[in-house]
C-alpha cells in the first residue's frame, strides 16, 4: 500500500475543468480518484466525506468556487456577482460545522469583488484561478509549520513517546501533511525511528471510522508503530500510561477556544484532564472563527442515522424504529486544553488574546454569517 503522504487528497485537473478527489469513503481497501466538476457532484462529495477534513474541504471550496464562475457566461458583472453569491451558498451548505469550506468560499467572494471594480469578468477568473491555488499552496506550509511546532512537543517529552489522536487530521484531511498527524511526519523527517520513537494510537472513531480507515493507514504505510482502538479503550490506554500527549485537529475554534472536532474528541479531553495528560489542538489560523465568542455558537451538523445503525454491518444492527443521535462534531470546553497548535506558534490560555496577539481577527462573511 502506498504511503498516504504520496496521494494527493485534492487537487485541480490539469484540464482545469475538474476537481481530482481522492474518494476517502473507499480507504484503506481501495486507493481511487474521482473527478467532479457540476455544482451538485462536488456539494455530494463534500456531504458524502469523499473529500474531509477541515483544510481539505476548504481547498475543495476554494476550487469550486473558481471552476463555477469559470463557467459563467455573463458579461454583466451584477448578474456575475448573483451567481457567483448564489454558487457559494450552495457549496457551502454541504456542511456548517468546519468553518474553512465557508472561510475559502469567503476569501475566494471577497478577492471576487475588490477585483471586479479594476478588471473584466475575463480577468477576475484568471485572478480566482490563482486565489485557489495560493489556498491549495498556503495550506501545505501551514500544515508543516503545524506540524514542526507539534514536533518541538515530542522532542520535549522525548523518544518513546506514545501520542493519541481521534478522528483523521492528518495528510488526507489537508492538501498534505494534516495537523494532528503532521508532528509525526516531521519527526521521521528529522530522523526519528518510526516502530522505535513513537507509537500512535488511533480512536477508531465512531460512526464514520475516519481513526481506523484514515489515521491508522496514514501512520502504519508512513512506517510508525501504530495501534487501533475503539473509542470507549481511550480511558484504558491512557491509565495504562501509554500516553504522553494527545494531538486532535478542529473545525472551528470560538475566540475563547472553545472547539468543535469530530463526535467523541471531547470525552478524550475530559479523560486526559482526568490523568494530566497535556491534550493538544491542531488548528490552522483559517479555523478560529474569532466571530464567535464561545462553543455554544457553533452549529453541529446532524446527519443520518443509518451511519449508526447499518454502516459498515453485514447486517443491521439496531432494532428497527428505534430513535438515533448522530452528531457530527462535539465542542470540547477551552478548560480542558494545553494549547492550540496554529501555524503562527502555539496559543495557550487565555485564547483571545493569544489570537489577538497572533493576529488573527475576524474574517469578513459572506455567507455562514
Ligand atoms: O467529518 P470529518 O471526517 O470531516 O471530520 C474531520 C475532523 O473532525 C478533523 O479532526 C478536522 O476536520 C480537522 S482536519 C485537519
Amino acid at each position: 500500500m502506498k504511503n498516504a503522504l504520496s496521494l494527493d487528497t485534492v487537487r485541480l485537473a490539469d484540464n482545469k475543468k475538474e476537481i481530482v478527489i481522492l474518494d476517502q469513503t473507499l480507504l484503506p481497501n481501495e486507493c481511487k480518484y474521482i473527478s467532479v466538476a457540476t455544482a451538485g457532484d462536488i456539494r455530494e462529495a463534500i456531504y458524502s466525506l469523499r473529500v474531509r477534513g477541515a483544510p481539505a474541504i476548504g481547498v475543495t471550496g476554494g476550487y469550486a468556487y473558481y471552476l463555477l464562475a469559470e463557467r459563467l457566461e455573463t458579461t454583466d458583472k451584477q448578474e456575475f456577482i448573483k451567481e457567483c453569491t448564489s454558487m457559494m451558498e450552495y457549496i457551502n451548505a454541504a456542511r456548517p460545522t468546519a468553518v474553512n469550506l465557508s472561510w475559502a468560499l469567503n476569501r475566494m467572494h471577497s478577492r471576487m469583488l475588490a477585483e471586479l471594480e479594476n478588471h473584466s469578468i475575463a480577468e477576475v477568473k484568471e485572478i480566482l484561478l490563482k486565489e485557489a491555488d495560493a489556498i491549495y499552496e498556503e495550506d501545505i506550509a501551514i500544515s508543516r509549520n503545524i506540524g514542526a511546532y507539534g514536533f518541538r512537543l515530542l522532542e520535549e517529552i522525548g523518544k518513546g513517546v506514545g501520542i493519541m489522536t481521534h478522528c483523521n487530521a492528518g495528510s488526507l484531511a489537508t492538501a498534505k501533511y494534516g495537523t494532528a498527524l503532521a508532528p509525526m511526519y516531521i519527526a521521521l523527517e528529522k530522523g526519528w525511528d518510526g516502530k522505535k520513537d513513537m507509537h500512535v494510537y488511533c480512536d477508531e472513531t465512531r460512526p464514520l471510522l475516519q481513526g481506523a480507515r484514515l489515521s491508522a493507514f496514514e501512520m502504519q504505510t508512513a512506517g510508525i508503530d501504530t495501534y487501533v482502538q475503539c473509542d470507549n479503550m481511550a480511558s484504558y490506554i491512557m491509565k495504562n500510561g501509554k500516553i504522553d500527549i494527545i494531538f486532535v485537529g478542529c473545525d472551528r475554534v470560538a475566540a475563547n477556544g472553545d472547539f468543535a472536532n469530530k463526535i467523541g474528541t471531547s470525552g478524550v479531553a475530559i479523560i486526559a484532564k482526568h490523568y494530566g495528560i497535556p491534550f493538544y489542538v491542531c488548528a490552522p489560523s483559517s479555523t478560529i472563527d474569532m466571530t464567535l465568542e464561545s462553543g455554544e455558537e457553533i452549529r453541529i451538523e446532524q446527519r443520518k442515522p443509518e451511519e449508526v445503525t447499518e454502516m459498515w454491518y453485514e447486517k443491521r444492527m439496531a432494532p428497527e424504529g428505534v430513535g438515533v443521535v448522530n452528531p457530527a462534531f462535539d465542542v470540547t470546553d477551552h478548560s480542558l486544553v494545553t494549547g492550540i497548535i496554529t501555524e503562527k506558534g502555539i496559543a495557550r490560555a487565555p485564547f483571545k488574546e493569544a489570537f489577538l496577539e497572533m493576529g488573527i481577527r475576524p474574517a469578513e462573511k459572506f455567507v455562514d454569517k
